[in-house]
């Protein structure tokens, strides 16, 4: 079979479907594979990098005749007359909200997949444009406003004064809001985010961003998306917003349910209390944006000083690894399709991934799909209430009766003990409280450059433990027979643990 990559036809449309590698593991497979002349310009893929690599570039007509045509934008009017009976067309079409296009392809007697449709499950992770265009959208959206923030992102004590760090609002720890945490706290500021869904809260902190709690119920999603919020929620959230969008001089929103149109969380009176300079970019503008003064696609200067970004092509504004992405979204989908690797496109109706994403068959409508239930969160077993039993609150003098205890037995040994080893006992105590108190409270951010440390400590007890080995006492080599046995697993366990990372650092 052919695959056609055409040009993409929307006016300003850097993005395109192939590059030239994506293109050949496309061939890989089994595919003749043909481009558009000049497709992949605005990507950085001119027509010489896909004739490098053997993929051949043709005209608008050898394209659109394929058996299968794959692009980003969803095919317009015209180009859904240029497909020919029983082909298919692979491409973004938000087929929930173009419910005319459906129609058209029916009519056509052609196939159309969905891109967008891919259901949020890990097994589909590798084909979901979505996620890959969001991630790249966000990190895209704190380049916009950093650009626009006539200051410093990180904070600095320069020889001319102090510069304090920017203050960054996200708003929505989806694909998106995670990727504007990341990009933002790696330039240097101070990065604190909220979410409906409580659930996100450790991802967020796990970016080194904090996360921000609202007094009110939040519920667990079940599948992975927020619901819609009460009214309670709504009030107790609106209190925050304007809050924490005030201390802000960044703010960025991703807050969407899908299918909905974007809740408006910033109101018209929070931003022109935001201080002159602030900068807003509202990721949700497509879907009628979550801020007040939002207008989709353009840059508004509000009277108070305040930018409002409400772009809509981000992830176009990194053209090239958005479509490098895209590219590796759609190798993966048909590498699913492709089971023979003969370059036979086959469909799996019985297959939920194959299923969610077909929304027309040789002329069949077949939107929308059977629901998936994508699990955020394993739902709760049922389970017999147990009888509620009152607990006792904690003694406060326990922690009182431990001290003394450990203080009376310290004090019997260092009695009993031979002088020499009352220096290394004093040490071994002292050791443990400190360790027990730096260790607990170490970010979790620093965990790794930890491991470093406790695996250096591991070394220093095999080489005690080595020396003290010959000593003509049972007790003493069987303890440093231990100390050996536990310190190598910290050691060689650290290795094993590094590696693993590092495998995941790797090219292909
Ligand atoms: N501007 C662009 O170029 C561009 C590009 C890609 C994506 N986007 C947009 O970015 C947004 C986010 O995309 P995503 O893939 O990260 O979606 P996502 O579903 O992964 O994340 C959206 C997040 O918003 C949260 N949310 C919903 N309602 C909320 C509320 N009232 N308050 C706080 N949080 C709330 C959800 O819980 C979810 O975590 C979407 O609107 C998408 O269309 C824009």
């Amino acid at each position: 079979m052919r695959i056609g990559i055409p040009r993409e036809s929307r006016p300003g449309e850097t993005l395109v479907a192939a590059t030239a590698k994506t293109a050949s593991q496309l061939a890989a497979l089994g595919y003749d594979v043909v481009v558009e002349q000049g497709a992949g310009v605005a990507a950085d893929q001119p027509d010489a990098a896909f004739a490098d690599k053997g993929i051949a570039v043709g005209t608008s007509d050898d394209v659109w005749s394929s058996d299968v045509v794959v692009k980003v934008n969803a095919p317009a009017d015209d180009e859904v007359g240029r497909l020919r009976p029983g082909a298919t067309v692979i491409s973004l079409m938000a087929p929930a909200r173009s419910p005319e296009l459906v129609e058209r392809l029916a009519a056509a007697g052609v196939t159309g997949l969905a891109m967008d449709a891919v259901p949020r499950i890990s097994r589909a992770q590798s084909m979901d444009v979505l996620s890959s265009m969001a991630n790249v959208a966000g990190y895209r959206a704190v380049i916009e406003a950093a650009h626009e923030f006539g200051r410093l992102f990180t904070g600095q004590v320069t020889a001319a004064g102090k510069v304090p760090p920017a203050r960054v609002f996200v708003v929505g720890a989806g694909v998106a809001g995670l990727a504007a945490i990341g990009a933002a706290g790696s330039l240097g500021a101070i990065v604190r985010a909220f979410d409906v869904r409580p659930e996100v809260a450790e991802q967020v902190e796990s970016m080194g961003a904090q996360f921000v709690t609202v007094d009110m119920e939040q519920e667990v999603s079940s599948d992975g998306y927020a619901k819609e919020m009460t009214a309670e929620q709504e009030a107790a959230t609106a209190a925050m917003y304007d809050e924490e969008a005030r201390a802000a001089d960044i703010v960025i929103t991703t807050a969407l349910i899908p299918g909905r149109p974007a809740p408006l969380l910033i109101t018209a009176e929070t931003v022109a209390a935001m201080r002159p300079g602030s900068v807003v970019v509202d990721m949700a503008a497509a879907n009628g944006g979550n801020v007040a003064a939002t207008v989709k696609d353009e840059r508004v200067v509000t009277a108070n000083g305040v930018t409002v970004l409400g772009y809509t092509d981000l992830a176009g504004r990194l053209a090239a690894q958005t479509s490098q992405l895209y590219g590796t979204n759609v190798v993966n989908l048909l590498t699913l399709l492709t089971p023979g690797k003969d370059g036979v496109l086959t469909l799996d109706m019985d297959d939920v991934v194959q299923r969610g994403i077909t929304v027309t068959r040789d002329g069949a409508t077949m939107w929308p799909p059977p629901p998936v239930q994508v699990s955020a969160a394993p739902a709760a077993a049922p389970v017999e209430p147990e009888p509620v039993v009152e607990k006792e609150p904690p003694d406060p003098r326990r922690r009182l009766y431990a001290a003394g205890l450990a203080a009376v037995v310290f004090l019997a040994l260092a009695t009993l003990a031979p002088p020499s080893f009352l220096p290394s006992l004093t040490v071994f105590v002292l050791a443990v409280v400190i360790g027990f108190y730096v260790i607990g409270n170490v970010h979790h951010a620093l965990h790794t450059p930890l491991m470093s440390v406790t695996n250096a400590i591991s070394g220093i007890i095999v080489v005690g433990a080595i020396l003290q080995a010959p000593i003509d006492n049972v007790a003493v080599q069987v303890i440093a027979g231990v100390a050996i046995l536990l310190a190598s697993i910290n050691v060689f366990g650290g290795f094993l643990v590094t590696r693993r990372m590092l495998n995941m650092f790797q090219k292909g």
